[in-house]
């Protein structure tokens, strides 16, 4: 029998400690997120943060501006925010649109207020062992949804399936620091089905259906980043999650799996630098 990893309801119970937690916070968090041009998906992931955001007690402003913005207009208004006392977290949603250069928005982002773990300094931090302000929000995430069902990381061969610095880079980066041995596939790897073969636990961050259950051993744990609408408009992971279930101990659904540690990890991250700025 498989175990299913169930973010909602780690979720929720998270949110149930940090609504008390915010509660008795005198000064409040002030999560600012920056949309900008009018991505569908974009907006309901930035929706679903403001709405969560304020369920907890957390104050949320959402600057939206159209895709013909001009970096310099986008970076004025980060450091804009970065010297504003009362906004203890920023959030710039991805992607931008191409005539703007990602990597210099976040690296104007205050480190302090870096609430995705991205900038610079935050991710350098990661990248040497020490401990950045943040962590990525989906790593994050991912970890806690492994510690909350007691799966040992140290000495487990993991293989991370993509290497965005989103999701693949950090993710495999936080288990070395917990002494996995850790394989990143991607677009340009041979015999992945020989790799994936190897994993006690497997991820993967693509974004298309791409791990089936005769690349896995058996009872292997397997967590699906994934989400994506497949050609009937459902919901879908990278998982071919009816048979993969079949064989693995543990699999985290989609919906319901990583996606709500995402958010979650994001309301933890924006009170934690509440606490750091104030
Ligand atoms: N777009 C998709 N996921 C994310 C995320 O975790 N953070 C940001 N900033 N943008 C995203």
């Amino acid at each position: 029998m498989t175990t299913i990893l169930d973010g909602k309801k780690l979720r929720d119970k998270i949110f149930e400690q940090l609504k008390q937690k915010i509660d008795k916070l005198s000064k409040k968090p002030t999560l600012a997120v920056i949309l900008v041009g009018d991505d569908p998906a974009s907006k309901i992931y930035v929706k679903n943060k403001k709405r969560t955001a304020e369920n907890l007690g957390i104050n949320s402003l959402v600057f939206e501006y159209p895709s013909h913005i001009t970096q310099e207009e986008l970076l004025n208004k980060i450091k804009e925010l970065n010297n504003d006392k009362t906004i203890t977290a920023i959030l710039v949603q991805l992607p931008l649109p191409d005539h703007i250069d990602k990597y210099k928005v976040i690296d104007t982002i205050s480190p302090i207020k870096d609430v995705d773990g991205l900038t610079p300094f935050n991710s350098g931090k990661l990248f040497a062992g020490e401990k950045p302000y943040v962590y990525p929000c989906t790593p994050k995430g991912i970890l806690l949804l492994l510690d909350e069902y007691n799966i040992k990381i140290d000495g487990k061969n993991v293989v991370v399936i993509g290497r965005s610095n989103l999701v693949g880079k950090p993710i495999a980066q936080m288990l070395l620091n917990r002494n996995a041995t850790v394989t990143v596939c991607h677009s340009h790897t041979k015999n992945l089905a020989e790799i994936t073969k190897t994993a006690d636990i497997i991820i993967s961050a693509v974004g298309k259906k791409i791990v089936g259950e005769k690349m896995l051993k058996s009872n292997c744990i397997v967590i699906d980043v994934g989400i994506f609408r497949d050609d009937n408009g459902k919901i879908s992971g990278d998982v071919d999650f009816d048979n993969v279930s079949k064989i693995a101990s543990h699999i985290s659904p989609v919906p319901g799996g990583v996606g709500p540690m995402t958010i979650a990890s994001l309301m933890l991250n924006t009170v934690e630098l509440s606490e750091l700025n104030h």
